[in-house]
């Protein structure tokens, strides 16, 4: 495992209650990976997958669990520092929410209709980026990443050189890198470090291909906040060449 990187972002926010600190304690190890040597995702799921999927900065999970109930034949692999969404991400994936002190159970399950396909990492990606052999994933989301607006803090900005270099590694060739942003500065950072990158091509033929999601896609809590607020998302799909 490298040195842990500086994460500049919050690790948890208000207190969590009852239900949710229950899953974390009884529910997330039963799904969590740990950095390791030559991590194969094919062991990480029950059964081999069709494709594997990562997912950067899941916040609250809604599309990840989303995406990953509408895919069960894939894996799907969410990563996030963020303590409090991880804690909503179980809840989703159990149905278990705050009230229902009967639900909270050793034996808790994934609700009806879900396979077990999702993985959590539980914290800074940069700490798994090591143990991922070349070329894991289909597909990558990195959606509403933290702007960091100020020029002073770009270089906190996730999209730039090192991590790019990371994805490069871990996508498959003719896999996808895709990042969502409402931030008219980040769409123009994105834009500009991508173009100068040599191993991924915009795939966008029209401008519908960039402003509107995909057609499996899940809205997220700050897709939500963004267009509540009257600031436009655009979808940006990356391929790895
Ligand atoms: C602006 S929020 C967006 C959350 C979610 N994707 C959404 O659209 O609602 C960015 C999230 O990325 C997470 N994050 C930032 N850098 C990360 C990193 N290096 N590893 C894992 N998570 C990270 C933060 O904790 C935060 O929850």
């Amino acid at each position: 495992m490298q040195d842990k990187p500086k994460f500049f972002g919050r690790r948890q926010g208000r207190t969590i209650r009852k239900a949710k600190s229950f899953l974390l304690e009884s529910f997330l190890p039963r799904i969590l990976i740990k950095p390791q040597d030559n991590l194969k995702l094919e062991n990480c799921f029950p059964e081999a997958k069709q494709k594997y999927c990562l997912e950067i900065g899941f916040g609250d999970g809604d599309h990840l669990a989303g995406i990953a109930k509408s895919q069960p034949e894939n894996g799907f692999v969410g990563v996030e520092v963020y303590k409090n969404g991880v804690a909503n991400l179980l809840s989703l994936l159990t149905g278990v929410k705050e009230g229902n002190d009967e639900d909270l159970k050793a034996d808790i399950t994934l609700s009806d209709g879900r396979v077990d396909n999702v993985r959590v990492f539980d914290d800074d990606v940069r700490l798994l980026f090591s143990s991922l052999p070349d070329a894991s994933f289909d597909k990558v989301f990195l959606l509403f990443p933290d702007p960091w607006p100020k020029t002073r803090h770009a270089n906190r900005r996730f999209v730039n050189p090192d991590n790019l270099k990371e994805l490069a590694r871990i996508i498959k060739k003719g896999g996808i890198l895709q990042i969502a942003t409402d931030h008219p500065i980040y769409k123009k950072w994105t834009l500009d470090t991508m173009s100068e990158n040599n191993d991924f091509r915009w795939t966008a033929k029209t401008s519908d291909d960039w402003r509107n999601p995909p057609a499996d896609w899940f809205e997220t809590k700050y897709q939500r906040k963004a267009v509540r607020e009257g600031r436009r998302p655009v979808f940006f799909e990356f391929e790895r060449i």
